[in-house]
């Protein structure tokens, strides 16, 4: 069986982009793999983040997560601070990876924006860090979204550069799990931003708590063009705001671009963007109704993170130290 690791960041409530792009179909994966769910603090705080805020909202993604349906027993949802070896492998790894390669990282340069100076350099090394979440569990396949790509190639550089350093086959090389129609969401304000938990606009992004009259609201006021909906996916170039619209309703669907467009190709965005709101409320309601309840007992969301803790670190920490036995660091 296949080892899967994915992690997401607790930097704010998580979003439609993060529904769509991972945790969703994170959930069938747990039917034949064995998953590590981690939801990852360390580099939540490569930006600031408020002490308090990043508690709470740590707690509420892993209420999140539960609510999607990972599952805690058969699986390993955990903190990735809790698990000192992800800390510790990737000061290895910082070692390993070359400047040239993160200085291509473009996730780096849209974050630091134009005052790279100012950008913290836990930023810069990220990515280093992130291949260490994987490769501490000899996971071999990541399921993403489209966003996230450059960084698992960087994950596969970095464990060829270990191997071949140190003459030994011992990091895997992993597979990212790109998945659905709509692996990379756009900003419902701007086709070409992908939605984000940190933009500064609210009304860019549909929040997993959101209400059913914010959600109706927010998709009334998305960004979109006064022609109708095209017939055709062929139809959609050209017009990023349309596209994703159309590629959130195909994603809730079930469906994809076409199927989409032979149902309402034509029709007036008025129209659409009603149908989009009803099936948005249909299926993410139960997923906050589901995270309010679990919220109610934090105790029980502390517990399942500790025991997750203990089962991930009893994979991890035998492959950290046999990592550093083959670096060379004298064992007393
Ligand atoms: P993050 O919110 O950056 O921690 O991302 C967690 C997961 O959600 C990663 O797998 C991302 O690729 C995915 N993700 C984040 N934003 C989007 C988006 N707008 N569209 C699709 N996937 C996304
Ligand atoms: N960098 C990822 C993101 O922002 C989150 C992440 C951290 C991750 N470590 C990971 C994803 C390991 C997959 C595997 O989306």
């Amino acid at each position: 069986m296949q080892r899967i690791f994915s992690g997401i960041q607790p930097s704010g409530i998580p979003t439609l982009g993060n529904y769509l792009g991972a945790i969703r179909n994170w959930v069938p994966l747990q039917r034949d793999h064995e998953c590590l769910w981690c939801v990852v603090d360390l580099h939540a705080i490569t930006a600031w983040q408020d002490p308090a805020a990043l508690t709470q909202q740590t707690r509420e993604m892993a209420a999140v997560l539960l609510a999607c349906g990972i599952d805690p027993d058969k699986h390993i949802l955990f903190l990735q601070s809790s698990v000192r070896a992800h800390a510790q492998l990737a000061w290895i790894f910082n070692c390993v990876a070359r400047l040239g390669w993160l200085n291509r990282m473009t996730q780096f340069k849209d974050k630091a924006g134009k005052d790279r100076e100012a950008a913290s350099s836990g930023l810069y090394v990220y990515p280093n860090l992130m291949a260490a979440d994987i490769h501490a569990y000899h996971a071999t396949r990541v399921p993403v979204g489209d966003d996230q790509r450059q960084h698992l190639e960087l994950a596969n550089d970095i464990a060829q550069k270990f191997n071949h350093d140190y003459g030994v086959e011992f990091f895997p090389a992993i597979e990212p799990l790109i998945l659905g129609p709509a692996a990379r969401v756009m900003s419902l304000r701007d086709g070409t931003k992908k939605m984000s938990k940190s933009d500064p606009s609210e009304q860019s992004r549909i929040n997993l708590n959101d209400d059913p009259d914010a959600i109706a609201l927010k998709i009334r006021r998305a960004k979109t063009d006064p022609e109708p909906l095209p017939s055709e996916p062929a139809g959609l170039e050209g017009r990023a705001e349309a596209r994703n619209l159309v590629g959130i309703y195909a994603a809730l669907a079930g469906t994809d671009h076409a199927g989409v467009l032979r149902e309402h190709g034509g029709k007036g965005f008025g129209a659409f963007k009603e149908a989009l709101a009803a099936l948005l409320v249909e299926k993410l309601s139960p997923i906050a109704g589901e995270t309010r309840r679990l919220l109610a007992d934090p105790a029980t969301i502390d517990r399942v993170l500790r025991a997750g803790a203990e089962r991930a670190a009893a994979i991890a920490d035998p492959i950290v130290a046999e990592t550093e036995r083959l670096v060379g660091f004298l064992r007393v």
